[in-house]
């Protein structure tokens, strides 16, 4: 796992829009897998800024968002469709045929699960995977838990999820219980993996997933066993870290 330290949330934002940058320069055709969340905003903004400043087009990428909250429409305020379309697709010039995100109100979850994975695979897999850090360790909503699963899932969220959440909301009773979230299969199989932290709220388990072993119970630490994870922190979030 490479760490890498950004300044401010700024830098930070540069560091991963120039990493996905760089991968589709590579292949203009490549898959991108996408996280919502506070974090990656200033990710999106800054590639719909380089997008019309004419550096990136994402005309021929594939993309597959790592969850959404089950229960809410695709055009409901607080979806990740919603946030999707508004931090990024708008800006791009990608094709809507080949944005993937989980449907929030798909009746058979399961049926849907395995769909969303075999569109995955049929893409080749994940070439670029964006990720966030939960407060709790979760990657996509891949809970900490004693085991966790391998394919896209119906998860039940946490209440500390529910809580974080919660603040895009009028209130907490309206945060959705259940998501769909890839797996950890289709995360491990992206062959590259940037993950962000930005903020005080991250610095403790920011100075966790560094110091901690691999456990289930901070899913974030699984990503030490793969072979190309770098991990972008900003001043604050690597402020549990005085050697950073
Ligand atoms: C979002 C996702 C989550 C977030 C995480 C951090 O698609 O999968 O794992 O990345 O909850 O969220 P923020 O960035 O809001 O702190």
């Amino acid at each position: 796992m490479n760490i890498v330290y950004a300044s401010d949330y700024d830098e930070l934002s540069q560091i991963a829009a120039q990493a996905i940058q760089d991968y589709v320069r590579e292949h203009p055709d490549g898959v991108l897998g996408l996280a919502t969340g506070d974090t990656p905003i200033g990710t999106y903004r800054e590639l719909a800024r380089r997008h019309q400043a004419g550096e990136i087009s994402l005309r021929s990428v594939t993309t597959f968002n790592l969850d959404e909250y089950y229960g809410l429409p695709a055009d409901h305020p607080q979806s990740y469709r919603t946030y999707m379309t508004e931090h990024l697709f708008r800006h791009v010039d990608i094709d809507g045929d080949r944005i993937h995100i989980p449907s929030g109100v798909a009746a058979d979850a399961d049926a849907h699960c395995r769909e969303y994975d075999r569109k995955i695979a049929d893409a080749g897999g994940i070439g670029l995977q964006l990720l966030g850090l939960g407060g709790n360790g979760h990657i996509g909503f891949n809970e900490p838990d004693v085991e966790l699963k391998e394919g896209s899932h119906l998860v039940q969220l946490s209440d500390e999820t529910i809580r974080a959440n919660s603040r895009n909301f009028a209130s907490v009773d309206e945060v959705p219980r259940q998501a769909i979230t890839v797996g950890l299969g289709a995360i491990f199989r992206a062959r590259k993996i940037v993950m962000l932290a930005s903020g005080k709220a991250k610095a403790p388990i920011a100075a966790q997933l560094v110091r901690s072993g691999v456990t289930t119970q901070i899913p974030a630490t699984l990503l030490k066993l793969h072979p190309d994870v770098t991990v972008v922190l900003d001043k604050e979030a690597a402020s549990g870290l005085p050697e950073a």
